[in-house]
């Protein structure tokens, strides 16, 4: 267990276990300058330009700082179409980190979920059960004809809550389910780790023993989407009493042991790029081989290039380390509380992968056909250079008939890749949120002015419904005179 490090003082500091030796100069341009350029990405902050970002907050997707020993490794990568010997380091990595044998590599995680879906969604119909639906996963589940379930506890739609795993699978939920459905309709359970869009929140290891027992109770094989795998372990040795004095490598093997097919994006998992389908079963394994060449390119590099394979392995190795880990979801949890404190209405407890702001709350004005997390967003960005992403309706897909489909939550973002940011940066975002939600009524709604017809949020482009960008604008002059 990590040991806390206290100040004399008393204060509660998440004091950085690193230094910093690579550095990228930021820009935080004008006001002027980020209100043209919301207007040039429609409203969307996925369509802006780092040139007019300050924090880059959308995600901690492939922007996770490396370590040292990352960037050495990428070095001696052996370049060859097949059988590079980069592959079998990383393959070795695979097994001793998740322990399975078996490893397909894919260029990120959702190629893991075409494969996935592929491989074993057969009819028109069929039902994935699963605790809450990463975007990806969903649309890939529905490009196969599939269909999902989401079997959350309700404790897990109470925004400000105590709860420490508000990503448990409901057990009771999912055998009633089964029964109905029939197993034969279920070709898996998908489990994802610290489940990313209610919050980054984790379900604990005697959840997973659960769903475990009536996956085995039905023969219905268990998938765990291990993309944040590492933040779920370092929860669960923060907040599962029997776990107290274990490791993040006893936890990590506990969760992966129990699940038939663990697949994961390594943007995240290992702060590097691609991304990966195990299993100890070899017959899962034929059953997506043959995929991989099909989608991804051969078997021994699956479309990632051999430094990042390089980097993947050793960053594997790296997610045992509590100290790494611990880092972002400290940040995440200082964040959460001093804006909490502040009124700012925040997911609690706090999670992993960012700090979530409920915009449903502190936009309770904008209706959610006006999607009040993307108004959030956008507003954000205007007053603080700061870039976060949309996690709600924006995100959401219509349904098969064409309407609109409602998000269970509307949040805002704030990704806290690992060990990117200081703790003065954190300290400017929190400064920013709270102006900004003493000027909440300012914030106005948002249309779709053209919308894609997969996965819209990417490079969908939205306008104000009035000229509520321009008042910020104005009351932030106001506010802050000639500051940036
Ligand atoms: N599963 C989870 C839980 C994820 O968070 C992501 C990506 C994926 C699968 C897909 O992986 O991007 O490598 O294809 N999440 C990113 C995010 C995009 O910003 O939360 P990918």
């Amino acid at each position: 267990m990590n040991k806390e490090i206290k100040f004399f003082n008393g204060e509660n500091v998440p004091l950085e276990l690193h230094k910093v030796r690579v550095v990228q100069k930021l820009h935080l341009v004008p006001i002027e300058r980020r209100l043209e350029a919301l207007y040039e990405g429609g409203f969307n902050t996925f369509r802006l330009t780092t040139n007019d970002v300050f924090l880059d907050m959308l995600t901690d997707s492939g922007v996770n700082a490396m370590s040292d020993r990352q960037v050495a490794a990428m070095m001696h990568a052996d370049d060859a179409y097949a059988g590079s010997q980069s592959f079998f380091r990383l393959q070795k990595a695979v097994e001793d980190v998740l322990k399975k044998k078996y490893y397909l590599p894919v260029h990120q995680g959702r190629a893991a979920e075409n494969i996935l879906a592929c491989a074993y969604i057969k009819k028109k119909g069929d039902l994935i059960p699963m605790n809450y639906h990463f975007t990806t996963a969903l649309a890939h589940i529905t490009q196969y004809g599939g269909r999902i379930a989401e079997l959350l506890y309700d404790e897990a739609y109470n925004i400000s809550s105590s709860h420490p795993f508000k990503g448990n699978l409901n057990v009771e939920k999912l055998d009633a389910l089964i029964q109905e459905t029939g197993k034969e309709n279920i070709p898996f359970i998908r489990l994802e780790a610290s489940t990313n869009l209610i919050g980054g929140q984790p379900f604990s290891v005697q959840n997973m023993r659960d769903v475990r027992k009536v996956a085995d109770k039905y023969g219905i094989r268990l998938v765990l989407d291990a993309s944040l795998l590492g933040e779920n372990a370092y929860l669960v040795l923060q907040r599962e009493p029997e776990f107290k004095n274990s490791t993040m490598a006893d936890v990590i093997a506990t969760l992966t042991g129990m699940a038939d097919i663990v697949y994961f994006s390594a943007r995240k998992l290992s702060s590097s790029r691609g991304g990966g389908i195990c299993t100890n079963d070899h017959a899962i394994y034929r059953e997506m081989e043959a995929l991989v060449p099909l989608f991804e390119g051969f078997l021994t590099y699956g479309g990632i290039s051999v430094r990042e394979i390089e980097a993947m392995a050793v960053g594997l190795y790296e997610t045992l380390d509590e100290t790494m880990i611990s880092q972002s979801p400290n940040f995440i949890a200082y964040l959460v509380n001093t804006l909490t404190a502040k009124g700012v209405p925040m997911v609690t407890p706090p999670g992993v992968l960012g700090a979530h702001v409920d915009a449903m709350r502190m936009c309770e004005h904008i209706p959610q056909t006006q999607y009040p997390a993307g108004s959030l967003a956008a507003a954000f960005f205007l007053i603080s250079g700061v870039r976060g992403m949309e996690r709600g309706s924006v995100s959401n897909q219509r349904d098969e008939d064409g309407n609109e489909t409602y998000a269970d939550m509307e949040l805002l973002r704030l990704a806290v890749p690992r060990r990117v940011f200081t703790l003065s940066q954190i300290k400017y975002v929190e400064d920013r949120m709270v102006w900004l939600y003493k000027h909440r009524k300012l914030i106005g709604g948002l249309k779709f002015v053209y919308e894609p017809p997969v996965l819209r949020f990417f490079m969908g482009g939205l306008e104000p419904v009035s000229d509520w960008a321009q008042k910020l604008v104005a009351q932030f002059k106001k506010d802050f005179g000639d500051s940036l």
